[in-house]
């Protein structure tokens, strides 16, 4: 065993160190984590024992070298859909992002073949047309919000892009219900499973509106079973139906998965897009560089905007085990969480990491592989990863072959902590300037 892996022969050690606040102290600071996570670092050093609720214990880790000595581990070892348990009440029991063994394995393979790289180049022309009929609808010389615009964009796509073209007049107040529907907000997901706060203002509306939501996508898959053009149709629920066999999946599996992949699509790539605007407003070369339309730039600007601000800011993997990691005993049912934006801007790993620099990424081994994990790695590592580059790339593509960017202040924005995605404060507002150029 070295000081980096993980031992699960004859674990020895202490705990690793940690603050000793009540637990209600640690799981309030937890929804305000950013600057929290950074501060633990420093004071207690890479590995740091937490008491969060619903997990209780937690094990934030700071070092590159153990995080993939976790996502590296045999899948036995850990339960990344029990890590997942908050967003268990949304996503459904089902979901890929909640099961774990055998029927993780099982929903992994029926649903990674339908995103590999060349799967999903077939949803690059939708892509570009939702973004062209969007980005017309911008205000141009006047500063305003992107984060709202891009969040509806990237509603649009990834509803399209899982259920199909708008020839279904349930699909508006499907997407409405997407929309309000508060499936990122952390005091929202720590409250939904109470009993009593269902019964009780933002939970009981939250509540509401999920049982909207599942009538209807109950409505769309039945439906959509018995649709007699089903073989010849694009979209991932069409595709997932076929690949899976007729009755091979049930309608709860199928609720969960429709959700999932709509929720957990959607939501980060608006988080992405947003920072991206933000970055490239502030940095007039990188956008001008961008703006010549060179898809390994664009994806280097997608890149360094996920390592800058990692949309998701932890991966919650449950240990099954009593293990050892950097001499410290870690015990069964501890949640180990990768802290990801600490990791992509530690100097030790990143020069000069607070600086936005696409170009890094086109330079060889200036990024080593697993000190970017914006997807995680391993056996859970993020399906959607191709769509979500791929979206990013031809959204912003369409912005920068119309208009250059400018931001309305100099100062960065801060993320808003209150969130599971990361996503700019004040709405990542942007002014746009027509350059009179048109498509690319
Ligand atoms: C920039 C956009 C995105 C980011 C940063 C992102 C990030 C992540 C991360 C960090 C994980 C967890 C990995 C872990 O637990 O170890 C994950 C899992 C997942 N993502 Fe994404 N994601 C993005 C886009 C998407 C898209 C577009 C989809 C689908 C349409 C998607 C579907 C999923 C699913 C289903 C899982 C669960 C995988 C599993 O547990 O096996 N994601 N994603």
């Amino acid at each position: 065993m070295t000081m980096t892996g993980i031992d699960a022969h004859a674990p020895r050690g202490a705990p690793p160190p940690g603050p000793r606040l009540p637990w209600p102290v640690q799981t309030a600071l937890y929804t305000r984590r950013d600057r929290w996570a950074r501060r633990l670092r420093a004071k207690y050093g890479d590995v740091v024992a937490l008491d969060i609720w619903p997990w209780r214990a937690v094990v934030f880790l700071y070092d590159p070298a153990h995080v993939q000595a976790m996502t590296g581990s045999p899948p036995s070892r850990f339960h990344g859909g029990e890590g997942n348990l908050p967003l268990k009440p949304v996503m459904g029991e089902h979901s890929l992002l909640s099961v774990d063994g055998d029927e993780h394995r099982r929903a992994r393979a029926l649903l990674s073949p339908l995103f590999t790289k060349p799967a999903v180049r077939g949803y690059r022309d939708a892509v570009r047309e939702l973004a062209e009929h969007e980005i017309a609808t911008w205000p141009v010389g006047s500063p305003f919000p992107s984060y709202p615009r891009v969040r509806r964009l990237a509603l649009r796509v990834i509803s399209r892009v899982v259920l199909g073209a708008e020839d279904d007049p349930r699909l508006p107040l499907l997407r409405e219900l997407f929309d309000v529907l508060p499936a990122v907000d952390i005091p929202v997901l720590l409250g939904l499973p109470s009993p009593v706060l269902r019964c009780w203002g933002r939970w009981r509306r939250a509540a509401l509106t999920l049982d909207r939501l599942d009538a209807l996508v109950h409505a769309i898959t039945a439906d959509r079973r018995t649709d007699p053009r089903l073989a010849e149709r694009t979209d991932l629920l069409s595709r997932l139906l076929v690949a899976a066999g007729p009755g091979a999946l049930s309608p709860p599996e199928l609720r969960d998965h429709v959700v999932t992949l709509v929720i957990a699509g959607y939501e980060t790539t608006a988080s992405t897009l947003a920072w991206a605007l933000h970055e490239l407003a502030r940095h007039p070369a990188a956008a001008r560089t961008a703006a010549s339309g060179d898809t390994d730039y664009l994806e280097a600007v997608v890149k360094e905007t996920l390592r800058r601000h990692p949309p998701i800011s932890e991966l919650p993997w449950t240990l099954t085990e009593d293990v050892e990691l950097a001499g410290y005993r870690l015990a069964r049912g501890a949640t180990l969480m990768p802290v990801i934006g600490v990791v992509h801007n530690d100097p030790a790993h990143h020069r000069d990491p607070r600086a936005f620099r696409p170009e890094r990424f086109l330079e060889q081994g200036a990024v080593p592989a697993h000190t970017w994990m914006p997807f995680g790695n391993g056996v859970r590592r993020c399906v959607g990863a191709n769509l979500a580059v791929l979206e990013a790339v031809e959204v912003l593509r369409v912005v920068l072959a119309r208009h250059s960017l400018t931001a309305d202040r100099r100062r960065p924005e801060r993320p808003a902590s209150r969130l599971v995605t990361s996503a700019p404060a004040r709405g990542a507002r942007i002014v746009l300037t027509p350059t009179g150029g048109g498509a690319r």
